[in-house]
């Protein structure tokens, strides 16, 4: 059986670098011959137009049309939602369809674990797959932490809000308890860090308030207006500017995520020293 890492980008708080960080850490773990898979599972479609799909709603096939075919019970054979990006990786897109099929799961048996359903059918093909969620705890968050083996999380580095993470690590909890056993926190990072960011600190934070559950990765990811390009660049930063500081933070991080779940971690109590 191949030993598929499905991975969930998630925060409810929005704008602190989850599509961003879903394309770069994706387009990173391509560079180093993983098979790799992003869902966009946000009705925005921001990953989507990032990854060069400018109008998503344009688009038949998407997350939104396999969800639907899973709650239908209609069988999947040929995968025409799956994309390649040129960066290679394979992508699913997302448009405003998938807020439909979100209320519509309200009545659905197993509303929980449609996505899982659905990834169940196609996760063999990868090493990597990554889900980058919308800002909210609703149900399509649930399916992506249903789905999970790990859940990233990006944090904005000049905004740490307690009651988002303890609410965050509350939803884990009780999607581990009841859907998914198998679910961990993969990691915390920071985001958006400026030179004026006391990264220390807010790092620290994390840590004083969450203490062993949650671990905070090492790599933080700077603010720079150089990431903020991609999404209209239709480059990873790797390709945009691969010499840069953003670059350099994203290629770190990838080396962490290609940690976790290995034997050879360390521990949170030791990471960002
Ligand atoms: N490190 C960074 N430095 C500067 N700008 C960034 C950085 N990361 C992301 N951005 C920009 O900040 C905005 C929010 O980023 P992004 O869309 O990745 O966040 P998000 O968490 O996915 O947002 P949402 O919650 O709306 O889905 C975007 O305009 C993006 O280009
Ligand atoms: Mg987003």
């Amino acid at each position: 059986m191949a030993d598929t890492k499905v991975f969930a980008v998630a925060n409810q708080k929005g704008g602190v670098g989850k599509s961003t960080s879903t394309y770069c850490i994706g387009a990173g773990l391509a560079a180093k011959g993983k098979r790799v898979l992003l869902i966009d599972a946000d009705p925005q479609g921001d990953l989507s137009k990032m990854l060069g799909l400018r109008q998503p709603n344009q688009l038949n096939m998407t997350l939104s049309s396999v969800m639907d075919a899973v709650v239908s019970n209609r069988e999947l054979t040929r995968h025409p939602e799956i994309r390649h990006h040129k960066e290679g990786f394979d992508f699913i897109p997302a448009n405003r369809s998938l807020s439909a099929v979100e209320i519509g799961l309200v009545n659905v048996m197993s509303r929980e674990t449609v996505l899982r359903e659905y990834l169940n059918t196609v996760k063999s093909d990868y090493d990597y797959v990554l889900m980058d969620c919308r800002p909210s705890l609703g149900m399509l968050v649930i399916n992506a932490l249903s789905a999970a083996d790990y859940v990233l999380v990006p944090v904005q580095a000049d905004y740490l809000a307690a009651e988002d993470m303890t609410e965050l690590v509350n939803t884990v909890q009780s999607i581990r308890r009841q859907i998914n056993p198998g679910l961990q926190i993969g990691g915390v990072f920071l985001t958006m860090v400026s030179e004026t960011t006391f990264r220390r600190e807010v790092a620290e934070s994390v840590r004083n308030q969450f203490g062993k559950r949650i671990p905070v990765l090492r790599t933080s990811i700077p603010a720079t207006v150089r990431l903020a390009e991609i999404s209209t660049a239709d480059k990873s930063i790797f390709l945009h500017d691969p010499r840069g500081k953003a670059a350099q933070a994203y290629e770190n991080l990838v080396k962490e995520v290609l940690n976790i779940g290995t034997k050879e971690r360390v521990r949170p109590a030791d990471l960002g020293r």
